[in-house]
């Protein structure tokens, strides 16, 4: 059966103080939206809905970023949770199957969640996710006969004995499209809000005979964020699945707590992660790899066998072959490093191929930007790159070639050769020690000045 995906995602999200609409804060490296979207991707919907309001273009923006097949829906007022749904009415009219409604600031569904909630939707027209609250607070309350629920009542228009009920609605609603559509049709707005409540759907669904039920999951899947402080707390439950899902997965965190993760991290097994590393969006690291402490790594690849670090910087299109190393103060952008290649110490290597056991000697630097244009740099195999040389890009070293320490190196060196391109060394006899004697006796004059 065909599954529709509604995330609504227009509120202001004022409580965030924050210029950027609420839904493009991020968590692991990616856009509130963007964990809804990958939450609701586990139902595999043919068609996903995001309802958008507040900041409407760079929530578009940021969703097609991530999957550009998504349609974008704007409520221009925000009337309330089913005033938000009706807006994607039109777009999904016709539709067979099943929608299901997500809140584009409640990241962490997870998959066996909706997908046991797509069961449910089997026997009963109306699905709805609760969550047994350790403080209940203002979320609308579940009210359950047996497995039937009844209605849900808003916080504000509940009575103390509604209020006493710990079952709460996590916004999370499955009903067939034409169900639902046809039930928020008829929501009205006399309430303690005046907003149109999508949790209405379920009392009318009740009264026109239909059959509703509640699925329970665990309160930490339904946290959604208002704050920054909310932000922040969802950071570190992230975080925390995450650091216990590598060490299951067979990867040594020596200090899981000072590892970050992004949202799609991907770590073989048998790697080693020492203390203080960061991984920003993109990253995949095959098996038995090292990291070392301090190094920060984003949209790059890293094979079996290599090392880098400690205090390495791995920047997007970073490709590093087997057994390579990167070593400390070191950063790679938009490079191939073959395999056995290293790279140890203090350099910048961007825009570059560095061919198979070539080694880079320390403080080099490709010349790659000339203010306007990015250049290529091209390093064959087993060259030998001496400490503290200008690649001034475009520029080829050949197989085998050495460039001296030191050297600017403007133009191609051809294979096997040695490159010098620095000034020649001048040696003056005596001269240090004639030198010295004439800056002591300068010392010595202005010492006695100043007395
Ligand atoms: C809603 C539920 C409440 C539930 C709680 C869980 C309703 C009426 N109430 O309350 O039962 O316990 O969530 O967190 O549904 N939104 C729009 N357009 C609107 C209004 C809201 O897109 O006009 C979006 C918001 O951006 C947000 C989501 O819908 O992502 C929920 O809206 P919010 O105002 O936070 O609803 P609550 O009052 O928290
Ligand atoms: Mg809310």
């Amino acid at each position: 059966m065909s599954t529709a995906l509604v995330i609504l995602a227009a509120g202001q999200g004022t409580r965030m103080n924050s210029d950027l609409p609420k839904v493009l804060h991020e968590v692991a490296g990616a856009p509130l939206i963007v964990h809804a979207m990958k939450a609701g991707a586990a139902l595999e919907p043919d068609r996903t809905v995001i309802v958008a309001g507040h900041g409407a273009e760079d929530v578009k923006k940021a969703a097609l970023a991530h999957d550009d097949s998504v349609e974008i829906a704007i409520q221009s007022e925000q009337k309330g949770t089913a005033h938000a749904v009706a807006q994607a009415a039109p777009l999904l009219a016709g539709h067979t199957g099943d929608t299901i409604v997500l809140y584009g600031d409640t990241p962490f569904i997870s998959t066996e969640t909706l997908e046991r909630m797509a069961k449910a939707r089997a026997r009963h027209d109306v699905v709805v996710l609760g969550f047994n609250a350790a403080d209940p607070a203002r979320y609308g309350r579940l009210v359950m006969n047996g497995e039937s629920l009844e209605r849900i009542v808003e916080f504000k228009d509940a009575d103390e004995a509604i209020r006493a009920i710990t079952l709460c609605n996590s916004g999370v609603i499955a009903a067939q499209t034409a169900t639902l559509f046809k039930l928020i049709d008829a929501v009205g707005n006399d309430n303690a809000s005046g907003e149109y409540y999508l949790t209405d759907i379920v009392g009318l669904a009740q009264a026109q005979g239909l059959s509703a039920t509640a699925i329970l999951c665990d309160e930490a899947e339904t946290l959604g964020i208002n704050s920054r402080s909310e932000l922040a707390l969802a950071e570190a439950a992230f975080q925390a699945r995450a650091r216990a899902a590598a060490l299951e997965d067979g990867v040594t965190l020596i200090a899981p707590d000072t590892v970050h993760f992004a949202h799609d991290t991907v770590i073989g097994r048998d790697t080693l992660i020492e203390q203080n590393v960061v991984f920003r969006p993109g990253v995949t690291i095959e098996s038995g790899a090292r990291i070392r402490a301090f190094s920060h790594l984003e949209g790059c690849h890293v094979s079996r066998g290599a090392v880098v670090g400690p205090y390495a910087r791995l920047r997007p299109g970073a490709e590093l072959a087997e057994d390579t190393r990167i070593g400390n103060f070191v950063e790679i952008k938009n490079a191939i490093i073959d395999e056995g290649a290293k790279v140890n110490h203090l350099s910048y290597i961007g825009d570059a191929h560095l061919g198979a056991a070539s080694n880079v000697g320390a403080g080099t630097i490709t010349c790659n930007y000339d203010g306007v244009m990015k250049h290529h740099t091209e390093i064959g195999r087993n060259v030998f790159i001496g400490s503290n040389t200008m690649l001034v890009a475009p520029v080829t070293i050949g197989d085998d070639a050495m460039t001296g320490s030191g050297s600017v190196i403007t133009r191609d060196v051809p294979e096997g050769a040695l490159a010098l391109a620095r000034s020649a060394q001048v040696d003056k006899p005596g001269m240090a020690r004639k030198m010295f004697e004439i800056l002591k006796a300068k010392k010595a004059k202005r010492d006695k000045g100043a007395e």
